[in-house]
């Protein structure tokens, strides 16, 4: 059984309504599909956030565009969402890569996602309403204690979108070595990023990566997976 769940979905827990939806209507909402129009305007709005974000904060943000469907899928393939229990993102900006691993999770399935923008992640409070998640701003270089305040597992996979290449060396280095040590053994990690310095920061970590090219995003980028040795 979850506990808090109200909690769980948004991280500042009182500002929130006593009186939420049972979970289990809760999940069937979150997977009940929105009619086009309506999709096609969040989608519309969203790439507007994106861009503004970008334009704000473009060494944070790293892309101008929020990724495609295309990687989307390819994400939530490379790490096997539908396998996991405990499941981290890092970078979630306007939600897409999100969604996307909500729609393929386990009911039970839980899933920690850590923004650094206070905007986006505003955006993702009012947005996802899915009990299985909780949003939380902060910076990846916090994932262990986070897990530890959600009382959450290591988590099977951690997908990261965040732009290793334009961050501070030793905040990248940080974040390598909490992303490394928090995996659950035999866990995947998957990063989508055009340049390589995720590579070199995991390196000393969990080795050599498998490297595949998603061309249909805007940028064109690469997939870096890597699996956690099994204890
Ligand atoms: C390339 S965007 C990916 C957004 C979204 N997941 C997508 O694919 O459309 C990178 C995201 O990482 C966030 N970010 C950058 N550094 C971060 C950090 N240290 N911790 C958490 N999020 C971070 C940015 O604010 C941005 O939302």
């Amino acid at each position: 059984m979850h506990p808090e769940p109200q909690q769980r979905r948004r991280a500042e827990p009182r500002r929130l309504s006593a009186t939420a939806q049972p979970e289990a209507a809760k999940a069937v909402a979150a997977a009940t599909p929105r009619p086009l129009p309506a999709q096609f305007a969040s989608l519309v709005s969203d790439q507007i956030a994106f861009l503004r974000g970008f334009i704000a904060h473009p060494e944070q943000v790293g892309s101008v565009w929020p990724s495609s469907s295309f990687l989307e899928r390819w994400l939530v393939r490379a790490a096997q969402a539908e396998q996991a229990r405990s499941l981290v993102e890092l970078g979630p900006g306007t939600g897409g890569t999100t969604r996307a691993l909500l729609a393929a999770m386990r009911p039970e399935a839980r899933l920690l996602a850590i923004e650094l923008n206070a905007d986006f992640h505003a955006r993702l409070r009012a947005r996802l309403d899915d009990p299985r998640v909780i949003v939380q701003l902060g910076s990846a270089e916090e994932l262990p204690e986070l897990l530890q305040r959600w009382r959450l597992p290591a988590p099977e996979v951690i997908v990261s979108g965040i732009p290793f290449s334009t961050m501070p060396k030793a905040s990248a280095e940080r974040i390598a070595a909490a992303i490394a040590q928090c995996l659950a053994p035999g866990g995947r990690f998957v990063a989508y990023q055009v340049r390589g310095h995720v590579a070199r920061f995991l390196a000393p970590h969990l080795g050599a990566p498998r490297v595949r090219w998603e061309i249909v995003n805007v940028p064109p980028l690469r997939v870096f997976r890597w699996v956690k040795p099994a204890a």
